[in-house]
């Protein structure tokens, strides 16, 4: 159960907590601090947006489940000039290129402690992140994708209009890798099945992992052939051993690009309908 906690010293009594709180759980009563409603610590999200915007850093919210690490105020320096944050969003690619060389862990935790903070419906946080940092695994894993595509290859599926899945396997056999592009690592996400919105969020945090990739010098590509495998061969689902009624939304490639991207490529004109 969540607590609400308020520095009498500090409170001004502005009602920005109570205001901005998405759930109308805070209250400001005529005389006295923000507390809870009544039932309000059942109903409250936990999102801490009642400390985010307290201007005093008057207002706390705990909760057991809650990481009790807290960073910095920054102020305005968060804010990065649309220009380079337009700059570095088109910057990135999808890698299909790594160096060899392991990421440190590390630097993967960094990493996911920003995607953390992507938003999620309800507030919910209910994913779970796989990340296969053992190469060997992330091989002994493509190559049951790939038995996969040999079972493809054989059989009369409409999905041979897209995918020459002969040809993929061959190009395994001959020590490429046209499933995971020979990454270093991947990172999966999964939830329960029946975790609210975990569809939805997964794909948000991925993206945002993806963004953030390059900020550490690392590029990521979307597993999407290796999704589709996980969807569709019972060993390779074995193999990942989720926890029992958990679904993998998604995955990335990670690892430290081996080429260099020079310039953004052209794209489409954008199809926005205005009303
Ligand atoms: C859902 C999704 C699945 C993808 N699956 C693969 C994949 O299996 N293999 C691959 O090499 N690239 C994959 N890609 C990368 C796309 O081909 C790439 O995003 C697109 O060509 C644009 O290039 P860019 O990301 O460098 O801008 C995938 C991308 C998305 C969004």
């Amino acid at each position: 159960m969540p607590d609400l906690t308020v520095i009498e010293s500090r409170c001004t009594l502005c009602n920005l907590c109570a205001a901005d709180c998405p759930a109308r759980v805070i209250t400001l009563p005529d005389s006295g601090l923000p507390q809870y409603v009544e039932g309000g610590a059942d109903r409250c999200y936990i999102c801490g947006h009642c400390e985010a915007i307290c201007p005093t850093a008057a207002i706390s919210v705990d909760d057991p489940r809650l990481d009790p690490r807290t960073y910095p105020e920054t102020g305005d320096d968060a804010v990065i000039p649309p220009e380079r944050l337009g700059a570095y969003l088109r910057m990135r690619r999808s890698v299909r290129k790594y160096r060899q060389s392991p990421v440190e862990r590390e630097t993967i935790e960094q990493l996911m402690d920003i995607v953390r903070y992507a938003p999620t419906g309800i507030n919910t946080q209910s994913l779970h992140w796989l990340v296969i940092h053992d190469t060997v695994e992330l091989r002994r894993l493509t190559g049951l994708a790939v038995d996969w595509l040999r079972d493809m290859a054989k059989s009369d599926s409409p999905m041979k209009a897209w995918f020459d899945f002969e040809g993929m396997a061959g190009r395994w056999d001959s020590g490429e890798d046209p499933v995971c592009r020979h990454a270093p690592h991947l990172v999966v996400a999964h939830a329960h099945r029946e975790a609210l919105t975990a569809p939805a969020d997964a794909f948000i945090a991925l993206a945002h992992l993806d963004a953030a990739a390059p900020s550490f010098g690392l590029g990521c590509c979307w597993a999407g052939l290796f999704k589709i495998a996980l969807d569709q061969w019972a060993p390779l689902r074995e193999a990942l051993a989720l926890p029992d009624g958990h679904v993998a939304y998604y995955a990335l490639m990670l690892g430290t690009p081996a080429v260099r991207y020079h310039r953004p490529p052209k794209r489409n004109p954008l199809n926005i309908a205005w009303r």
